[in-house]
């Protein structure tokens, strides 16, 4: 096993940081390696806003449910789809399509997870933050979004102030890769996952807001996030920035 496999393969969240800034040498190999990412037809339809004003930070801290960690790591960088740039370059192309919502979506993935290993790469570890799309109308006022920029994920960046999180464990290789053709799930295959599961959420440190603590098992837990995802105003907010009209 090389390093790098080695790095991917032993990735946890990290939601506890040291108060210790990174230096800008950092902050640019980060950037860099994130910037280098696949882009769909190299139209690099990402922007990066970096809070460093506390005060946003403290404010989007309270709208993404006062995840104290957005304040608390040493960066906080907002990942946005962005064909605002796109489209002043092309006003003739009609960007209110859904695909652009997927083009968009998938490069903000690529360059957010780029970062994010780098950062491992270097001693650091970080989250992710969804939780910028619960209120993601104030959060796009709060950053000062124009039209076609949408605020898709956040991401803490830092110093792990402790031990790492154990590995959470995932799915087995049986239900995620499929060859030739799509195979339905046995609903016995994931049995001996939500024992592991089970044992899992059992047995780690309680210290996210949003840790779940009656976790029977992975099933169980699906049946409770699943519920918690939806955001039933996610529609207007898209197409509000003109996205997804059509
Ligand atoms: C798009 C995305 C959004 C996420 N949002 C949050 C979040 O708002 N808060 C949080 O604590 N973790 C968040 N996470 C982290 C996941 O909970 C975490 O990756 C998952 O539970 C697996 O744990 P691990 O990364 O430690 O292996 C997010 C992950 C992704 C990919």
């Amino acid at each position: 096993m090389n390093d790098t496999i080695a790095l991917l393969q032993n990735h946890s969240s990290v939601r506890s940081f040291e108060n210790k800034p990174l230096s800008e040498e950092q902050v640019n190999h980060i950037f860099k390696a994130a910037n280098q990412a696949f882009s769909f037809s190299l139209l690099q339809a990402v922007s990066i806003i970096r809070i460093t004003d506390e005060k946003i930070r403290k404010e989007i801290m309270e709208l993404s449910a006062g995840q104290t960690y957005i304040q608390e790591a040493s960066e906080f960088w907002v990942f946005c789809s962005d064909f605002n740039r796109n489209h002043q370059i092309a006003p003739n192309v009609d960007i209110t399509y859904t695909e652009f919502l997927q083009i968009g979506a998938v490069d903000v993935g690529l360059m957010a997870q780029n970062a994010m290993i780098a950062s491992e790469s270097m001693g650091l570890g970080g989250v992710y933050i969804g939780g910028v799309r619960i209120n993601i109308e104030k959060i796009a006022e709060l950053l000062g979004l124009p039209e076609y920029v949408i605020p898709l994920v956040g991401l803490c960046i830092g110093y792990p102030a402790e031990e790492k999180n154990p590995l959470k464990p995932r799915l087995p290789q049986s239900v995620v890769m499929h060859t030739n053709k799509y195979e339905p799930l046995m609903i016995e295959d994931i049995e001996e996952y939500d024992k592991e599961m089970r044992y899992y959420y059992e047995n780690r440190p309680v210290r996210a807001p949003f840790t779940v603590r009656k976790v029977k098992g992975w099933s169980n837990h699906i049946d409770e996030h699943l519920e918690r995802s939806i955001l039933p105003n996610m529609l207007k907010f898209l197409n509000k920035q003109g996205y997804a009209k059509k």
